[in-house]
């Protein structure tokens, strides 16, 4: 029986391993899901209504499942429409509590506060704790609240935001925080007046954040640029909006065709969100073809090496750090990887070495001389992406490999193993 006939039932246990036999060049078309990043703070975004809120092209993946809970455990409804679409009712939440076993499961639980304390002047969630890729801390985010007029309480681990009626404000955000821009958007918008938002983040998620609030009748001006301009409004309709797609998930296929040297179509891939990566992936010697909606990368030679270094979009993702990586270990040449948005991000590199990789790692700079070839090991996912530049390295490595701990992967890659497959690619999900 070989390996990838073998197939755990769809829920993923939290040990269950994926086993990859690597030599194989991924070649077809694989279907980008919608952007798990984007979805949550749009899920989080019902809060501030008490109509129904259809949200289309959710990604089918452990962290939205989470938020599906926590907001059911705040008093929402949700129904399942049709695959990948929901219908989200907050009516019945009339005041709330993130609760720990929920919040430390993942961060972006945070993102609740926001609009709670708009919509109900009084919101409590628990600190979410760190995690693996930093301390993860959430000052910007009260800052911005305090800003709005919160009074601001910490207490038991938990974070009390209240305000009788938010007031809008002038935020200027010490460095463009993704999370803290999308927690302040989500209680500016119902605050009496205007809110100006200064270094906001300009990643697509928040764009697409902006695009729903407009639907439900708010009044957002300059998402995608670094100042925001939110007039206030007494109260908020539903929305009916499709989920972006994912340009993480998508440029880590991109990043699977020229690691294997294939080619891969990503249906529903944005060009324009994914700029960086396609630039480096072309200065590595692939090729890249656009089309309205989707992209193409193919390889047949060794990657030329590339230095990349992680900044706030439109920068290089730090989400496609530990991809690029992976790509780098086997280029031709010594390339420079610096992570500038969080302080422990580079703990693939030590599985990465297991597999025989040359990196020397100081700080948030990394060095990689890349080799001829991998050759394929059991290795340990730690995180979401450095868990995906494994099994990446695994697609090119000679032999097998097992990623252990998949549940890192199943955060934020939807099927994974099917989608690969579909690819031509010799990998399972293996209970352990
Ligand atoms: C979002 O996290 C994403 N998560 C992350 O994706 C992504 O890596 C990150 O943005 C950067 O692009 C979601 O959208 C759910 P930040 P977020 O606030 O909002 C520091 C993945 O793999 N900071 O932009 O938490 C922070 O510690 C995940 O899908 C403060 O110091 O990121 C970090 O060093 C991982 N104080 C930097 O800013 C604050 O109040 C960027 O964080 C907030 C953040």
């Amino acid at each position: 029986m070989t390996v990838w006939s073998l197939h755990a039932p769809r829920s993923a246990r939290l040990v269950d391993k994926i086993v990859i036999q690597g030599g194989v060049a991924l070649e077809g078309t694989v279907v980008a899901s919608g952007a798990k990043n984007a979805a949550l703070p749009l899920l989080f975004a019902c809060l501030l209504t008490d109509k129904p809120c259809r949200l289309r092209r959710v990604p089918d993946v452990a962290d939205i499942r989470t938020t599906r809970n926590l907001l059911q455990t705040l008093g929402a409804t949700i129904e399942e429409v049709g695959p990948h679409e929901l219908i989200i009712d907050c009516s019945q939440v009339v005041e709330a509590e993130a609760p720990y076993e929920l919040v430390r499961k993942m961060r972006a639980s945070f993102l609740a506060l926001g609009p709670l304390v708009a919509r109900f002047g009084r919101g409590r969630v628990s600190k979410p704790g760190g995690c693996a890729i930093g301390t993860r801390p959430i000052d910007m985010h009260l800052a911005g609240f305090e800003r709005l007029g919160a009074k601001i309480n910490e207490t038991h681990g938990y974070i009390e935001a209240v305000s009788k009626r938010l007031q809008g404000g002038h935020f200027i955000m010490e460095m463009p925080s993704v999370g803290a821009t999308e927690n302040v958007m989500l209680a500016a918008v119902l605050a009496e007046g205007r809110t100006r938002i200064e270094n906001a983040a300009r990643e697509p998620e928040v764009v697409d954040l902006a695009a729903a609030l407009s639907k439900m009748g708010a009044n957002i001006q300059g998402a995608g640029s670094s100042i925001i301009e939110i007039e206030g409004v007494d109260s908020l309709g539903g929305y009916d909006h499709e989920v972006i797609p994912d340009r993480i998930e998508a440029g880590t296929y991109l990043i699977g065709a020229a690691i294997t040297r294939g080619q891969v179509r990503v249906e529903g891939a944005r060009a324009h969100d994914l700029s960086m990566l396609l630039e480096c992936l072309e200065a590595a010697g692939a090729t890249v073809e656009t089309q309205a909606d989707s992209v193409t990368v193919g390889s047949t030679a060794r990657a030329r090496a590339v230095d990349i270094v992680t900044a706030p979009h439109p920068g290089f993702p730090t989400d496609l750090q530990a991809q690029w990586m992976a790509l780098m270990t086997l280029a031709d040449g010594r390339a420079r990887v610096a992570e500038r948005i969080f302080e422990n991000r580079f703990m693939h590199v030590p599985e990465l070495a297991r597999m025989g990789a040359h990196i020397v790692s100081s700080g948030g700079e990394a060095v990689i001389t890349g080799c001829e070839q991998l050759s394929g090991a059991p290795v340990m996912a730690t995180d979401l992406r450095a868990s995906v530049s494994l099994v990446l390295a695994g697609l090119a490595a000679s032999g097998y490999t097992e990623v252990l701990r998949v549940y890192h992967l199943d955060r934020g890659y939807e099927r994974i193993e099917e989608k690969l497959g579909a690819l031509g690619a010799r990998v399972a999900r293996v209970p352990v």
